[in-house]
């Protein structure tokens, strides 16, 4: 809706609005688990050379695309070609995937504060209690409808700005927390296997899967390829440096996601060594309790810690419904609440499935996931490579990458990365996307081992 088309106060509303967007549950629930999963160092590794190429590469050209159209991601890409419609669409189905069962996760989320607020936290730190917690029909199910509730009111109250500004204050606290955390659970005995195992790369680790699992993390964790930094970059200044923004966003995401890992993976060598393969979404659940309940007024830390991430998650998923309700409104020309309601009732059936997947429905499994872990497949592994990809083409082979260029340097800014940015969206991201996609297709047939 072009009357509602705000833009951005200046450099710093931007970097926070987007930094806001990108930092959250990706970061402290996702990023770990999949590092301890995938190798520990070879996955840092390969996380960061990813995103100083192709994560720099994927937002500087989302915003810039976003920024020359003036348009949401649905219209967005056709204006750039007329050919290139049907990438708005595919990009819109990102979100609407990930939003109902991230809002699962941020019910859990909830649910700790509750427990860490009134008193009861410490008790999560019984190995039984996050299976007990998840396996029940009642409890998940609520959780998840008011986090998802909390969205849609942030959302609805157009309050985002309200947030924004609450968070830039407490996102600091965030970060220096879990510095605080980190150090501390470096000093228990036994983490400093786990440290070696997550700063230091072994080769022997390697595989297929880490480069996949480290890309789909890194679409998630940036939000990229799913629409929302189109519309972000749709909302930036022409005189504002996106190269200069860009380097922030991801410095700053990074190093949540890096802290979160320190957090959390040395805690699993000390606590739960055997839920370093097979923790999955819940580990951040079932270590941080038990560092927690170790540590000197571990009950009010912990309380402390899951208020800010409760605030860091919500930033990020009313970016995600934000990006699916203007998409909305503009594609049916719906009232916003109209549009607001719609998409909370829809997440809410999409999500029921997420949140039972762990109890009540814990038997049923497509392609061997539960359906959280499978709806998170589907969207950071499978769709956001397509439309990846199709970026890809479009910008390196259709409309060509000095269009892109020109936008990002049309005031006379540096583009320090130009090179690799062009080598990146012309060459290397497309091979690289394309052997991705063939390799989860080979691994589905049970071709090679994911
Ligand atoms: N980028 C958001 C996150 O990391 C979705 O949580």
């Amino acid at each position: 809706m072009k009357e509602e088309r705000s833009s951005f106060s200046g450099k710093l509303g931007f970097i926070l609005a987007a930094a806001g967007s990108a930092v959250g549950l990706g970061n402290l629930w996702r990023f770990p688990y999949l590092a301890a999963q995938h190798g520990g160092g070879i996955f840092i590794l390969v996380y960061l050379i990813l995103v100083v190429t192709f994560g720099f590469s994927m937002l500087i050209l989302e915003l810039a695309i976003g920024r020359k159209t003036k348009q949401s991601s649905i219209t967005a890409y056709t204006k750039l070609h007329k050919k290139f419609g049907f990438l708005g669409y595919l990009a819109a189905i990102v979100p609407i995937i990930i939003l109902p069962y991230y809002c699962v996760i941020g019910g859990w989320v909830i649910k700790y504060m509750m427990e860490f607020l009134t008193g009861g936290g410490l008790e999560a730190a019984d190995s039984a209690y996050f299976g007990g917690f998840v396996s029940q029909a009642g409890e998940p199910l609520i959780f998840f409808v008011i986090y998802l509730l909390a969205t849609m009111v942030i959302v609805l109250g157009g309050v985002q700005n309200g947030v924004e500004r609450v968070s830039k204050v407490l996102m600091p606290v965030l970060l220096l927390l879990s510095i605080g955390i980190s150090i501390y659970v470096a000093t228990i005995d036994g983490a400093w296997d786990g440290i070696k195992y997550y700063v230091l790369p072994d080769l022997s680790n390697f595989s297929m899967s880490t480069v996949c699992a480290a890309m789909g993390q890194l679409f998630f964790s940036l939000s990229i390829a799913m629409g929302i930094m189109v519309s972000y970059g749709s909302y930036v200044k022409d005189d504002i440096d996106l190269s200069g923004c860009v380097n922030h966003i991801e410095i700053f995401d990074t190093s949540v996601a890096l802290l979160s890992g320190f957090m959390i993976v040395p805690a699993v060598f000390v606590f739960a060594p055997d839920k370093l393969n097979t923790g999955g979404p819940g580990l951040m659940f079932e270590t941080l309790p038990m560092v927690f309940k170790q540590m000197p007024f571990g009950q009010v830390i912990g309380a402390v810690f899951f208020v800010l991430v409760l605030l860091a998650a919500l930033t990020s998923s009313i970016s995600i419904m934000e990006a699916i309700v203007s998409m909305v409104m503009d594609k049916f020309k719906l009232k916003r609440w109209i549009a607001v309601v719609g998409v909370t009732v829809f997440s809410i059936l999409l999500g029921i499935p997420s949140a039972w997947g762990f109890g009540l429905w814990g038997d049923v499994k497509i392609l061997g996931m539960d359906f959280l872990t499978f709806f998170d497949f589907l969207a950071n592994s499978v769709l956001m490579p397509i439309v990846a990809l199709a970026t890809c083409i479009l910008v390196g082979w259709v409309v060509k990458t000095k269009t892109i260029e020109d936008e990002i340097t049309k005031n006379g800014e540096k583009f320090a990365r130009k090179g690799i940015f062009r080598v990146m969206v012309r060459y290397i991201a497309p091979v690289f996307l394309i052997m991705i996609l063939v390799f989860y297709t080979l691994a589905q047939f049970g071709l090679v081992n994911y």
